[in-house]
């Protein structure tokens, strides 16, 4: 009787030791990551895509970043303004001062541009949001923009293309050159002429971003973001660090 007690015995501290080694529980206390032992959130971490041990998670090779919310003003041809929006684009020389826009070769704007070799950047207001979104969303190819909006088309006289009269702020560009890339062709255009409403100038004459109500796009959650809050004074949050 007492050999089978043993026996039992025997078999129940064995199944326990090894119930305690496979919970993983032997590596410690792991309040901070929710309770979780380390080796399973690694394991789990890699299930998405990320290599042990590093804290950021990969989210492969996409254009996510938050991009600016600019219209494209353009003639086609026949002389008729056409608008598209764009956020493939950015400032990219400062003497000359350039920008550079992306389009694809489907858009209507892309060959307008090259038949015009000029076209305007409008900037709008959060107000006027609903416009961008719509700019971006049908061609001109199959309808006039301007009609179905209202708004109006003004002919620049420096450069071969309509801004956007309601817009607070334009730039009208010169096309200076064109990049293949890939799936989009870039514009460099060199600045001419910014056209600004007064209201969103400071006293000093600069832009006064509280009053633009600029916005951006963030691709991939296809919404558009408010800025403007001032942050801080670049020179000196650099002191800050150079000081310490
Ligand atoms: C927020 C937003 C950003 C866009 N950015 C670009 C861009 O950078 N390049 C591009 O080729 N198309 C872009 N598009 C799509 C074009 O605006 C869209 O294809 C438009 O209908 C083209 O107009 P068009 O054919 O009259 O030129 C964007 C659309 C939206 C809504």
């Amino acid at each position: 009787m007492k050999k089978f007690m043993y026996i039992g015995l025997f078999f129940l501290i064995s199944s326990l030791v090894l119930a305690f080694f496979k919970s993983d529980a032997w590596i410690g206390q792991n309040d901070d990551i929710g309770q979780q032992p380390v080796s399973s959130l690694i394991l789990e971490n890699n299930k998405e895509g990320q290599t042990a041990g590093q804290t950021k998670k990969s989210l492969g090779a996409r254009p996510i970043l938050p991009s600016p919310v600019w219209v494209i003003g353009s003639y086609d041809k026949n002389g008729r303004s056409n608008a598209m929006t764009s956020a493939w684009a950015g400032i990219c020389s400062s003497r000359p001062p350039c920008v550079a826009i992306s389009l694809r070769k489907e858009t209507y704007t892309y060959g307008n541009i090259l038949e015009k070799k000029a076209f305007t950047i409008n900037i709008p207001s959060e107000s006027q949001a609903a416009y961008a979104a719509y700019f971006g969303s049908v061609s001109g190819r199959d309808l006039n923009k301007f009609e179905v909006t209202g708004l109006t088309p003004v002919k620049s006289e420096i450069v071969d293309a309509p801004y956007i009269k309601e817009f607070p702020l334009i730039l009208e560009c010169k096309l200076k050159q064109t990049l293949e890339i890939g799936s989009h062709t870039m514009f460099i255009g060199e600045i001419m002429d910014i056209k600004v409403d007064e209201s969103i100038l400071t006293e000093d004459g600069g832009l006064d971003l509280e009053k633009l109500k600029g916005f951006f796009f963030l691709p991939g959650r296809g919404k558009f973001y408010r800025y403007g809050e001032l942050l801080g004074d670049v020179a000196a949050l650099a002191r800050k660090i150079k000081e310490k």
